[in-house]
């Protein structure tokens, strides 16, 4: 766990090695996040020079998944070691095994949270609806929709599509959920009631009280 004071960056979804083909050198994820790079390589080169402007050889960095695509161990073992910083993964959907076995300065997790210079930051690849501590004033950084999903509350994607393909400070990713989501201060997911489905006899996960109003409902309900 980082001390206090200390400089902690986040960043996720590189998809480094990620497509490329002979014909189509921008196939993958250039094409599909729309990256301005007019291949693989230039894609790498660029995020690692950005990576390494903002991060000194003791930065705590946090990679919220999604670090590398494929096999290659070796390739991803290059760009591992030219990027600067103590790296730690919070793995996700494209982690393969040897990705896991890069030197990351923690073991890799799913989930967790880090103490940044007093804020209590909740990191998981995926974003999740109730975070640790959210009635607390804790955040969550996510990373996995390659900022296709609006966020909410005190949450943020922190991938590098929504960030100039660079790791970024908490309190830049703050600052801009204070500007962007209308209910930063509000978000309360949670009903105050308890939704207990056995006994408003609905089948779980269907237990909206104003979807018993559609006509639908009476046809999906299981007796029991
Ligand atoms: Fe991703």
């Amino acid at each position: 766990m980082p001390q206090m004071n200390e400089d902690i960056l986040y960043c996720a979804d590189h998809h480094f090695l990620h497509g490329g083909h002979p014909d189509r050198p921008r196939a993958g994820v250039i094409e599909w996040c729309n990256r301005p790079f007019a291949n693989i390589d230039e894609m790498t080169e660029f995020m690692i020079e950005a990576h390494n402007a903002v991060a000194e050889r003791g930065t705590e960095v946090y990679i919220v998944g999604d670090f590398a695509i494929g096999k290659d161990f070796k390739a991803k073992q290059k760009i591992f070691d030219k990027m600067k910083g103590r790296k730690h993964l919070i793995y996700g959907n494209h982690e393969k095994n040897d990705t896991m076995r890069l030197g990351w300065s923690s073991e890799p997790k799913f989930m967790h949270t880090v103490e940044d210079n007093g804020r209590h930051i909740a990191l998981c690849h995926y974003a999740i609806r109730s975070w640790p501590g959210m009635y607390r004033g804790h955040y969550h950084f996510y990373g996995h929709t390659h900022g296709r999903l609006p966020s909410h509350g005190r949450s943020m994607d922190v991938g590098v599509d929504s960030w100039g393909y660079a790791p970024v400070r908490a309190d830049d990713v703050i600052a801009r959920m204070i500007e962007w989501n209308s209910d930063f201060e509000t978000y309360a997911p949670e009903r105050k009631e308890i939704i207990d489905c056995a006994e408003n006899n609905m089948p779980p996960g269907f237990y909206l009280p104003e979807l018993r109003e559609d006509p639908a409902y009476e046809a999906l309900v299981v007796r029991r």
